[in-house]
């Protein structure tokens, strides 16, 4: 990362209003484009526009719904605009990616428009808005466009990470290059690229040095990570991570997202030699049938899926599964859909996501012949959420009784006199304790479930001693 960011004398009174739709990805972005912001013009993160004198939206095309959002939403800020001069509308993401152009016609009161690779020049682009808008010989002012995949150029132009808690999401990797018939990802995020492994080792010690005891490696494919060593070598996942475990205070690792074609052997070990990788693992797999599996262009059979998953269970019997699945592709039929419930019923997943198929214009499933109407892929959607949520209970029900490790994030949103953390399949834990455990490993006992979270008691505090990071507890 480089220090080279120039402050400005700011041209801004409010805040910075910015609401993120989709991924983590996206939730990482926009971290980023805070930081950025608030360095180069003190812009403060704002609760609502009113206050605002920049608003910010980081959108997602994966689905239409969310790509409806968009031009709602910015028809409510055009009123917002017009109440003050400077004021800002900036839109970037993966719809900014795909839209640009359409964005700047059908909504001329936005000023800026940048792509997921791009966002570390907002700046500079913002500045630019504001020159044209100051500028009378130009009549009709344009958005400042700029939504070009510029590859790693982003993150050695952004913010040193700042710690917001004791788990840190890190990109290690951006883009795909799969090419799954139904995806727009490649086209909206590019191709895969990888950041170098200094990089990332030397962000994840900044991260650690400041308390940091969990990170989340980040990646539209993070398991196809493959980063130049400074002796030239590639390393990938499985090297990164044995290297992030000798980092001191780094203590749970994660990574999200995955594909089951990149799960080589070297990660599988993973599960043998790191205790710091966490029992679960996200792995979509979309469909159970072949048959839609080939359509999708997957690239894989469900039978070797199932391997793989059988592979890490060998060595991580507990290991809490999860997957994104789409219903109703074209084509998809009953029988089809059956087979995706057979193979959930056959792995057990612990949590999931699955939604119905959104055709996404550009993607060559777009013209796939789809017969199906729309009621039956809702209620084979209906059918497969019910399966999956039943497994979610059944899974939390059983943790009832048993020991937990949970890394101690923050106080209880229920009580003053509790705290809440994480166990490795990520429930949140309540439980009486003091404030300075945030930051620290403790041992709960898991007495009750509920819904959405676990309540327990602490039996060991084997970190006691530590005092890891006095700053999240600190008055
Ligand atoms: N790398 C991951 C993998 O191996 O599949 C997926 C990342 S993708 C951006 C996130 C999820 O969005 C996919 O797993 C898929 O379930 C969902 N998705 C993508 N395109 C979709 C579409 N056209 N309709 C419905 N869901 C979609
Ligand atoms: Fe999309 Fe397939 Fe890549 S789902 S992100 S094209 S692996």
């Amino acid at each position: 990362m480089s220090g080279n960011l120039e402050s400005h004398n700011t041209p801004f009174a409010g805040g910075l209003y910015l609401i993120t739709y989709g991924c983590q990805m996206n939730e990482y972005d926009s971290e980023k484009m805070a930081s950025l912001l608030e360095k180069t013009y003190g812009l403060e993160l704002v609760d609502e526009p009113e206050k605002a004198d920049v608003v910010l939206m980081n959108t997602c095309s994966v689905r239409e719904k969310a790509q409806e959002k968009v031009f709602s939403e910015l028809g409510r800020w055009e009123k917002w605009k017009k109440q003050k001069s400077n004021r800002i509308i900036g839109v970037g993401g993966c719809v900014a990616s795909q839209e640009g152009e359409v964005i700047r016609q059908r909504a001329p009161s936005v000023d800026v428009i940048f792509g997921p690779q791009t966002l570390h020049r907002l700046p500079a682009m913002i500045d630019e808005a504001l020159r044209l808008r100051g500028d009378d010989s130009i009549k009709k002012k344009r958005a400042v466009i700029d939504i070009s995949f510029p590859e790693i150029e982003k993150f050695d132009n952004l913010p040193e990470p700042e710690v917001n808690g004791v788990s840190a999401m890190v990109s290690v990797m951006e883009g795909c290059s799969k090419y799954c018939t139904f995806c727009v990802v490649p086209y909206t995020r590019g191709e895969e690229v990888s950041r170098p492994f200094e990089d990332v080792m030397r962000e994840i010690r900044t991260l650690a040095s400041q308390g940091v005891r969990e990170v989340n490696l980040l990646g539209q494919n993070v398991n196809a990570y493959r980063g130049v060593m400074a002796d030239g070598e590639i390393a990938d996942l499985a090297v990164l991570m044995h290297a992030i475990r000798t980092i001191d205070g780094i203590d749970r690792i994660r990574f999200t997202t995955s594909h089951p074609n990149e799960m080589t052997q070297s990660i599988i070990d993973c599960y043998a030699e790191i205790p710091e990788l966490v029992s679960h693992l996200h792995l979509p797999i979309q469909s159970g049938s072949d048959r839609v599996l080939a359509l999708m262009k997957r690239n894989h059979m469900a039978i070797e899926y199932k391997s793989t998953i059988r592979k890490i269970r060998k060595l991580r019997p507990n290991l809490s599964l999860s997957g994104d699945f789409i219903i109703g592709f074209p084509g998809e039929t009953c029988d089809d859909f059956k087979e995706t419930l057979k193979l959930v019923e056959e792995l057990e997943y612990d949590r999931s996501f699955s939604f119905i198929y959104s055709p996404r214009p550009g993607t060559p499933a777009a013209s796939l012949p789809d017969e199906e109407s729309m009621e039956k892929k809702k209620r084979r959607l209906y059918a497969l959420q019910e399966l999956l949520n039943k497994q979610t209970q059944a899974i939390s029900e059983g943790m009832v009784g048993t020991v937990q490790r949970v890394l101690v994030e923050r106080l209880s949103r229920n009580s003053f006199t509790e705290v809440a953390g994480r166990t490795e399949n990520n429930r949140v834990v309540n439980f009486e304790g003091s404030p300075e455990l945030i930051g620290q490993f403790v041992d709960v006992e898991i007495l009750e479930a509920f819904a959405n979270s676990l309540r327990g008691k602490v039996v060991a505090t084997p970190e006691a001693d530590r005092h890891v990071a006095p700053q999240f507890y600190a008055l």
